[in-house]
């Protein structure tokens, strides 16, 4: 018997209209463009609209480029996997709400909470479904809006200069396809390091989940140990993409591209010269919109595509480090 295999065949992103550069950003709080070019790379990113764009209907938007991509109709889907950190509710989860948005049909749908590596973790999910068998047509969403999870002020610029909103999704399939499809994928997470990168309130823990105390002591806005993530990242992408290399007996001259989690162009270039990549094998489009967190792979995957840098039978490798710590590649044969 054939063995089952699955492949991307349909990527597409939707992002919010308005853009907002580091100028725009200075207004608000003591930062300068300079400091996020020279940190980070950022030049822009895009703000959601209250009222236009939702997490789950900037999913559906996505979903329906990389459907039309991959010739699919939103009935033809057999699975849904929504990767946020930022769901419309506290629940239920974003990927039950996308199907108020698309006609699909009573099919499962599963939110992804791993932050910075939910895609890939969602691309993984849907490998596993489809090489059992169990479903032939797999949409994984990453959206995130976070613009409105951190203040616009001093005492937490460290984030705001850092994160945009945005959207993306791929169509995963069956094939009987040897070659072209997802190789492999690989998951790692360190929960030792979960206050590290955080966003604690409202949760659980206390009685009252939300206080003015709460509020006054910023306890409600994102909380981030940047040189701490940072010096994990530059460690953690380089060992997974290795991991995922090594696992296929491939190297990195056999890569064509990279598309790593656009956390920071300075982790990017670290890691591209760490495993002596070339520019060519590697893409960022984090000048343009932040640090998009889970649909930061699929976005620059899919504008990677639109650019004409994703050729058949290509070797890319996808990326990922982020809150949790989490880290996870997924290798795949386009
Ligand atoms: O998706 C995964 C999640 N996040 C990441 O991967 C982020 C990883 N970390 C980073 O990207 C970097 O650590 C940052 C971009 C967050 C910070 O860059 P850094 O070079 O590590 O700067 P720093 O935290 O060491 O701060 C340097 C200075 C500090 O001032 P002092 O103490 O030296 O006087 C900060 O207070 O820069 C100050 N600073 C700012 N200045 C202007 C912090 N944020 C800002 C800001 N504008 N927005």
């Amino acid at each position: 018997m054939k063995q089952n295999f699955a492949r991307i065949t349909g990527l597409g992103y939707y992002v919010p209209e308005t853009v907002v550069t580091n100028h725009d950003l200075e207004k608000h709080m003591d930062t300068s463009d300079q400091w996020i070019r020279e940190r980070s790379g950022i030049v822009t990113r895009r703000f959601y609209t209250e009222g236009k764009d939702t997490v789950s209907l900037m999913g559906a938007r996505a979903a329906e480029v990389a459907l039309s991509r991959a010739g699919l109709k939103p009935e033809d889907i057999d699975f849904i996997i929504f990767a946020t950190l930022s769901p419309d509710y506290n629940f239920p989860g974003s990927g039950v709400l996308v199907q108020k948005h698309l006609p699909f049909r009573n099919i499962g749908a599963l939110d992804v909470r791993t932050q910075c590596t939910g895609f890939v973790y969602g691309i993984s999910i849907a490998d596993q479904f489809i090489r059992t068998g169990m479903y032939k047509n797999i949409l994984v969403i990453g959206a995130e809006i976070q613009t409105n999870i951190f203040e616009m002020s001093n005492r937490n610029r460290d984030f705001a200069v850092l994160f945009g909103d945005g959207a993306a999704a791929a169509v995963v399939q069956h094939t009987h396809d040897e070659h072209r499809r997802i190789l492999s994928t690989h998951l790692h997470s360190d929960g030792h390091y979960a206050e590290d990168l955080m966003l604690e309130h409202p949760g659980s823990n206390l009685k009252d989940r939300m206080s003015s105390k709460i509020v006054e002591e910023g306890k409600h806005l994102p909380f981030m140990k940047g040189n701490a993530v940072f010096k994990h990242a530059v460690t953690r992408f380089p060992e997974v993409i290795m991991e995922a290399l090594d696992a296929n007996q491939l190297s990195i001259k056999d890569l064509n591209l990279l598309v790593p989690h656009q956390a920071n162009l300075r982790i990017s270039e670290h890691v591209q010269k760490t495993l002596g990549l070339s520019d060519e094998q590697v893409y960022n489009n984090i000048q343009k919109y932040g640090n998009t967190t889970a649909a930061s792979i699929p976005l620059a995957f899919a504008e990677a595509w639109e650019e004409g840098r994703v050729k058949e039978g290509d070797l890319i490798c996808l990326a990922a480090f982020g809150s949790g710590f989490t880290w996870a590649s997924a290798l795949l044969r386009w």
